[in-house]
């Protein structure tokens, strides 16, 4: 990998020098200037039209940022995660989940996993695979966090169209009456219960697959454990001292991140909601955008533009978060997914070279659907004294020709990006209504809400990623972040048997 730090670049220096020169200027203005900027300014690709141009940026500032590309190597990056070399060097893995989806050139053992779900999503989908009481399955509860299961329900909501099979319930957090609601909402005679956790250590999880299982024991047998219970990990030792045998486990790999696993075996609940097929397909989207990041030119490349674009507003206009608007309902889980893979991944303050960083890294990410969050926190957007760009995402065709209502929904979504831009100039008259305008936004039209389509919306915002950290001169796929607080809780754990809310209490009194 490449360890330049991005601030020693020719680039860097111009590009300060040119924020400089151009902070002041407005978006309109740009378009007043520039009749052609908004094809300028976008970029189409397959079902695709990513709209940059109300942004703030010029031709120079584009110019510029793709000579900060150059110079810190991003090619050679993007080269070395591909061809499977040890990018993530602090835990000395490969960086391959993009072999998950690439069928041209399929890993056997990634052909085998995927037969193995095919067949067994069948059998469970068709009623051939039954309860060990005879009933067919109609329902899969997934138990894991993070990674092992915000990119799973973020996908089951999405394709919720799509849906041909069981209905999916999720575990992930250990809260007892959480997790007890889902239990007294389900039949355990006709539920499978997988367990997805790539190290097989995580504690929430454990902790919540050993509270289920004694529960299933309880409603049903001990020896019906092997017909119920699945699991997805590396760490077949666990699994089998769990009590679930190698036949009803699917692999993962050490060189697929936990945060994008969805496209291995850890996605194993929600091919069986949508089917194995719409499951490919989801993959085959992903892989399409992840031959078009590997070889497009940069100028045209649309998770090098994103990740380009969101460079400049963290680190010259020291912007703090982003905002995510997906005008789709089906989407509102995208969100936290992000969350996790844009902050686990680039939330780091030390650079390849190990050294404190002297730059900010990873952004805040945050944000709701649209038109809700017009109702909620567009106020902010628009009249408040920040600057968050924004990516407005929007489907051309709605799924079940409400054409009125989808209209609607695209119009907000036009007309927000717009005002955003634009602006309402100032009257000593209506002093609360006007408004600067200049607030950057980017817009993702995307065709239709497809498992493709998601499969490369997705992959898109898993390269921007890494083109931010790259940049950034960070190790975007490791996360020592989230050890120390394991370990404290481990430790607080052992201390004080932290068994109802009084302990807890107790325990806080003695740190004062
Ligand atoms: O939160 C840290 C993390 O390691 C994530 O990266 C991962 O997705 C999650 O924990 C769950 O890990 P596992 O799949 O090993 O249970």
């Amino acid at each position: 990998m490449p360890k330049i730090n991005p601030t020693t670049t020719k680039a860097w220096k111009a590009l300060q020098a040119h924020f400089e020169e151009t902070k002041n200027l407005h978006i309109k203005d740009f378009f007043a200037e520039d009749g052609n900027r908004g094809k300028d300014f976008s970029i189409s690709w397959k079902d695709f039209f990513v709209d940059v141009s109300k942004n703030r940026i010029t031709p120079k500032t584009r110019e510029l940022l793709l000579q900060l590309a150059e110079e810190v190597q991003l090619e050679k990056a993007i080269k070395a995660q591909f061809s499977g070399q040890k990018i993530n060097e602090t835990e000395e893995r490969a960086v391959l989940h993009t072999a998950l989806r690439d069928f041209s050139n399929m890993k056997p053992e990634v052909a085998a996993s995927l037969q193995k779900m095919k067949d067994f999503s069948e059998k469970i989908n068709n009623g051939v695979y039954k309860g060990a009481t005879g009933k067919a399955i109609d329902t899969i509860v997934n138990i894991g966090i993070g990674g092992s299961h915000l990119g799973p329900e973020m996908v089951y909501e999405a394709l919720a169209h799509y849906r041909k099979g069981v209905q999916l319930c999720f575990i992930s957090n250990i809260d007892g009456d959480a997790v007890q609601a889902t239990l007294d909402a389900i039949d355990p005679e006709s539920t499978l219960f997988v367990v997805v956790s790539k190290s097989f250590t995580t504690k929430e999880t454990l902790a919540n697959a050993q509270f289920v299982k004694n529960w299933f024991i309880s409603k049903l047998s001990k020896k019906a454990i092997t017909t119920h219970f699945l699991a997805v990990s590396a760490n077949a030792t666990n699994v089998t001292a769990f009590g679930i045998s190698e036949e009803k486990t699917f692999p993962m790999w050490d060189w697929v991140g936990g945060r994008f696993s969805l496209w291995s075996a850890a996605g194993f609940s929600v091919c069986c909601a949508i089917g194995y097929e719409n499951f490919e397909d989801l993959l085959k989207g992903a892989h399409q955008m992840d031959v078009h990041f590997a070889t497009a030119p940069f100028s045209e490349n649309i998770p090098v533009a994103l990740g380009l674009i969101s460079v400049w507003y963290t680190n010259f206009y020291t912007c703090e978060t982003e905002a995510v608007i997906p005008y789709c309902e089906a989407l509102h889980k995208l969100i936290p997914y992000l969350q996790q893979s844009v902050m686990e991944s680039n939330g780091k303050g030390i650079d390849r070279n190990g050294e404190a960083v002297n730059y900010q890294t990873g952004g805040i990410v945050w944000g709701a659907t649209g038109t809700n969050a017009q109702h909620a926190f567009f106020q902010l957007l628009h009249q408040g004294t920040k600057i968050i760009p924004t990516d407005f995402i929007c489907f051309t065709n709605s799924l079940r020709s409400n054409l009125e209502l989808h209209e609607m929904l695209l119009a907000n979504c036009l007309a927000q990006t717009e005002a955003l831009a634009t602006g309402k100039p100032y009257s000593a008259k209506e002093p609360y209504s006007s408004f600067t305008g200049n607030k950057p936004t980017t817009t993702i039209f995307i065709q239709e809400l497809t498992p493709k389509n998601l499969g490369s919306l997705l992959a898109m915002y898993e390269h921007k990623i890494y083109v931010q950290g790259v940049v950034w001169n960070i190790f975007s796929y490791d996360q020592w972040g989230v050890q120390l607080g394991k370990e404290v809780a481990t430790a607080i754990l052992e201390n004080v048997a932290l068994l109802n809310g009084e302990h807890a209490i107790e325990y806080l009194e003695k740190r004062k």
